[in-house]
């Protein structure tokens, strides 16, 4: 798909090296570390035959990466094969950031998707990827929570109440909300999912 003076499409092996290159501005700067991530998670991932992702190029390199790692869900009662798209490791080189490439490359894997796959959840969505997926229509299910002191004892607790399902809260550990901002619905970072159509599910 043509953008502007850029191509987005899917990714393909060749652009491996490429992409695990700009992913440093995600994962941090050590590249052997960043390629066995890169292969433990996508060239490996047992639920697909190749690595799903959608890439955009500029000028034939690659500007920006959108990771797609299939996992597998059970919905009790339903079925125990579903195979969930789990958006993530989006990233735009910041020299081709607010162009509208995330969401360009989001919604070229909607389409590319969309005949093999049944829903998106998105679990690690930032401050600044929230606008993305809302543009793309994802909805939110969960406000995220960060873990932010813990003691052995509040580690016992927490495991008590996990089982008794009251409240994760009710434990001692302590959480924090990350508040994006101060009012209206989408005040937390969340996780979010979007079903490719609204009764496929
Ligand atoms: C987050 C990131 C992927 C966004 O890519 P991008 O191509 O610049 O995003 P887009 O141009 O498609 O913008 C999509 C929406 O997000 C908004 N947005 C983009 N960057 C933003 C930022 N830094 N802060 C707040 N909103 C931002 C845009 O305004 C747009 O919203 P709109 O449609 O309501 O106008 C890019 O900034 C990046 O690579 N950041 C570093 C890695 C990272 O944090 N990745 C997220 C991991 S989940």
């Amino acid at each position: 798909m043509a953008h502007a003076g850029y191509e987005v499409g899917l990714y393909r092996p060749e652009f491996r090296s490429q992409v695990v290159s700009l992913l440093q501005h995600l994962w941090g700067g050590d590249p052997d570390v960043n390629l066995s991530y890169f292969q433990w998670k996508y060239d490996d991932n047992p639920y697909t035959e190749s690595p799903l992702g959608i890439v955009a190029l500029h000028r034939g390199q690659v500007v920006g990466f959108r990771g797609y790692f299939a996992a597998r869900f059970e919905i009790l009662g339903k079925t125990n094969d579903l195979i969930v798209l789990c958006p993530g490791d989006t990233c735009v080189h910041p020299d081709h950031r607010q162009k509208g490439l995330s969401v360009a490359m989001g919604n070229t894997a909607m389409k590319e998707y969309a005949q093999k796959y049944r829903i998106m959840l998105n679990l690690s969505c930032t401050r600044n990827s929230l606008p993305g997926y809302q543009r793309m229509g994802f909805l939110p299910i969960a406000k995220k929570v960060y873990l932010t002191r813990c003691t052995l004892l509040g580690l016992v607790k927490y495991i008590l109440a996990a089982r008794e399902n009251t409240l994760l809260e009710a434990s001692r550990i302590r959480f924090q909300r990350f508040c994006i901002a101060p009012d209206g619905l989408l005040n937390g970072a969340e996780s979010l999912f979007r079903p490719f159509t609204d009764s496929n599910l």
